[in-house]
């Protein structure tokens, strides 16, 4: 049985659907929700290739997908460049010359295939449409939905993209079964940055041990999470789709001093476990100006150590020059600001783009100590 989550967007509308063991239906599934492309290109990394390729393939050959062109990308964010971006585009317009055969793109792999598939897809031939198959519990609660898609380029984060929602999203849990318990962790950063600002019940529900639940990857509530976050994900893109109205800012918790901060380590940290580091940072500048309590800040921090989080990147004080030239580069940096999202309290946040610079330091120096 499937779950199904709409994400709300008018002509551009499409379902998110979570289950278990989904994969092996991938191609019916499309087809049964009209997309009727007679090739498809299969876009994965060689981990998850391994893995899942071959069922992913098989399913869509039997659901009457003539030619399946499967391109890897390098495992993790060191494929998220704008070479490998090149070189996607490159395999698609060599196996799809032909604008009358121009495949569905299915994306099969973590928040890194997603993302630069998903910018391949929109901009070969201006655009053909994609799925995503989500792989990592990252981008099953995250990346997978809302349309933002783009790549690593002069040493800034995401910063070439576009919007570009896919057509359906097909989340298989069981894949998650084989993600590595770091990867997992990782996930779940962004599972409590949605119960930190977004949801209070999510926030309360993961400390009276749905965090241990999920973490241990029991069926039901992987369902019921996955699928929470999805909900509080497809509202906010629903009002906000474009990020023009301050509204989506929110899943950008976590992630100004945290995308620096991944920057900066070269990737020593995950994506998740930066964004951990950064949302105790920014609720430590949510504490400093009297916007949210020691008491939240504590719960958030006790919550992500619970789930094996690094809430600091200690004996790192190198790194500080780095994350401030980083911070400089983000793509929310905006007039010499950048814009933090600080809870207040459990489910509830706003953003400051006036923070003193001297507190921002303090913030990142603590972070690194
Ligand atoms: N577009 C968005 O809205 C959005 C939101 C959040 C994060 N992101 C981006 O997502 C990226 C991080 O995504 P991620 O955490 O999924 O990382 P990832 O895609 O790098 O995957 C993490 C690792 O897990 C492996 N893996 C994936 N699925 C697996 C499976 N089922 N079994 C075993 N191994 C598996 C991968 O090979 C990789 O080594 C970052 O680049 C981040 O910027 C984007
Ligand atoms: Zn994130």
């Amino acid at each position: 049985m499937l779950t199904r989550v709409d994400v709300e967007l008018g002509t551009r509308a499409y379902p998110v659907l979570i289950g278990a063991g989904c994969l092996a239906s991938l191609g019916e599934t499309l087809r049964a929700h009209g997309l009727t492309q007679t090739n498809a290109f299969l876009l994965t990394n060689p981990q998850v290739g391994a893995l899942y390729g071959l069922p992913a393939a098989q399913s869509l050959h039997d659901a009457g997908f003539q030619k399946v062109v499967r391109h890897e990308i390098p495992a993790s964010e060191e494929g998220k460049n704008w070479e490998e971006f090149s070189k996607t585009c490159a395999a698609l317009l060599e196996h799809f010359p032909d604008a009358g055969a121009s495949p569905l793109v299915v994306l099969l792999g973590g928040g890194v295939v997603g993302d630069l598939g998903g910018f391949a897809a929109a901009v070969y031939r201006r655009g053909v449409p994609f799925v995503q198959v989500p792989t990592t519990l990252l981008s099953a609660v995250d990346s997978s939905v809302g349309g933002k898609v783009a790549v690593n380029f002069g040493g800034v984060k995401n910063i070439m993209g576009a919007f570009s929602q896919p057509k359906l999203v097909l989340c298989d849990l069981s894949l998650l079964r084989s993600l590595s318990p770091r990867e997992l962790r990782s996930g779940a950063a962004e599972v409590i940055k949605y119960g930190g600002v977004c949801s209070a019940s999510l926030f309360e529900q993961l400390e009276s041990g749905a965090l241990e639940r999920l973490l241990s990857l029991d069926a039901e509530t992987m369902v019921d999470i996955v699928s929470q976050c999805v909900r509080l994900k497809a509202a906010v893109v629903a009002r906000d789709e474009f990020d023009k109205l301050g509204i989506r800012n929110v899943l950008n918790f976590g992630h100004t001093i945290g995308h620096a901060l991944e920057l900066s380590a070269h990737y020593d940290l995950t994506h998740g476990e930066a964004i951990s580091i950064g949302m105790v940072a920014a609720s430590g500048l949510a504490v400093e100006l009297g916007v949210c309590s020691t008491v939240f800040r504590d719960r958030l921090t006790g919550l992500l150590k619970r789930a094996g989080l690094p809430v600091s990147y200690p004996g790192h004080e190198a790194l500080f020059e780095p994350v401030l030239k980083a911070l400089q580069l983000d793509k929310k940096f905006r007039n010499g600001k950048n814009l933090f999202v600080l809870p207040e309290r459990a489910g509830a946040w706003r953003q400051a783009e006036d923070i003193p610079w001297g507190l921002v330091h303090g913030a990142i120096k603590s972070a690194i100590r």
